[in-house]
């Protein structure tokens, strides 16, 4: 199953990040790799909140996505900050054209075979940012297996890509209105949860924030690999 964006979801994503430093601090964590004269290449760009992180330090960056009210809504609050060096490119990854000094896919990028074309397109560096949590998990009930780190280290191994992997841990916790917002939000965050299991998470995890707009929240510290590849001599092989 695809990720899909909903109003709701799209608003949990926007609380989220307007209420922490997470996209500043995942742009710090990416910013050694790039350059100001840098074309950059967001894949899966989802809301964009990394890329209006980046914006500011590289010459442009076009933001790929599929789904149309993300960059709707990327587009928006780009214009509102005054950010005039993002181009939104509404297609499928596979579909994209030319190249960029790097690409980057952030919790997008499986199969490997998806992130190995891309690869086509980075003149000097791809950066995929994952997450190394529940690295055994099953795939959120998706009947999928979750791509893990070591299965992208083996992808590019296997390809002769030279990639260095970086680690670091970020707190992205969720703001939540009512106790009922951070149930539903449980329950589309882990379909294969049982109502059961929500519960518990609920009692074991739900915290009260003293916020007048989002009196609860739920804590996470996300811990995430950063693969640096070489894209610029080409596989070696
Ligand atoms: C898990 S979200 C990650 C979004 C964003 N990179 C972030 O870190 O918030 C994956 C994104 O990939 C987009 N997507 C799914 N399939 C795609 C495809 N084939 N090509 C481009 N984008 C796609 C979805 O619409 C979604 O915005």
């Amino acid at each position: 199953m695809a990720f899909l964006w909903s109003e709701r979801r799209i608003r949990w994503y926007l609380d989220a990040s307007g209420r922490s430093d997470f996209h500043r601090r995942l742009a710090q964590c990416l910013l050694p790799e790039l350059k100001p004269t840098d074309r950059v290449c967001d894949l899966g760009c989802g809301l964009g909140r990394l890329d209006l992180e980046l914006a500011p330090h590289v010459a442009e960056i076009t933001c790929v996505d599929t789904d149309a009210a993300v960059l709707d809504r990327l587009a928006a609050d780009a214009a509102d900050r005054g950010i005039g060096n993002l181009k939104l490119l509404r297609c499928g990854a596979e579909q994209l054209r030319g190249e960029y000094d790097a690409v980057v896919m952030a919790f997008f990028g499986t199969p490997p075979a998806l992130m190995l074309s891309a690869l086509r397109h980075a003149r000097r560096t791809l950066l995929r940012v994952m997450s190394l949590a529940g690295e055994s998990a099953s795939g959120g009930g998706t009947g999928r297996r979750r791509e893990t780190a070591a299965d992208v280290a083996r992808a590019l191994e296997a390809a002769g890509w030279p990639y260095a992997l970086r680690r670091c841990t970020l707190s992205f916790g969720q703001p939540l209105a009512s106790v009922e917002d951070a149930a539903a939000f449980l329950r589309a965050s882990l379909p294969e949860a049982t109502g059961q299991q929500v519960r518990q998470l609920l009692r074991e995890q739900l915290v009260p924030a003293g916020d007048r707009d989002f009196p609860w929240y739920l804590p996470k510290e996300k811990a995430l690999g950063i693969f640096v590849v070489d894209a610029a001599g080409g596989p070696r092989r």
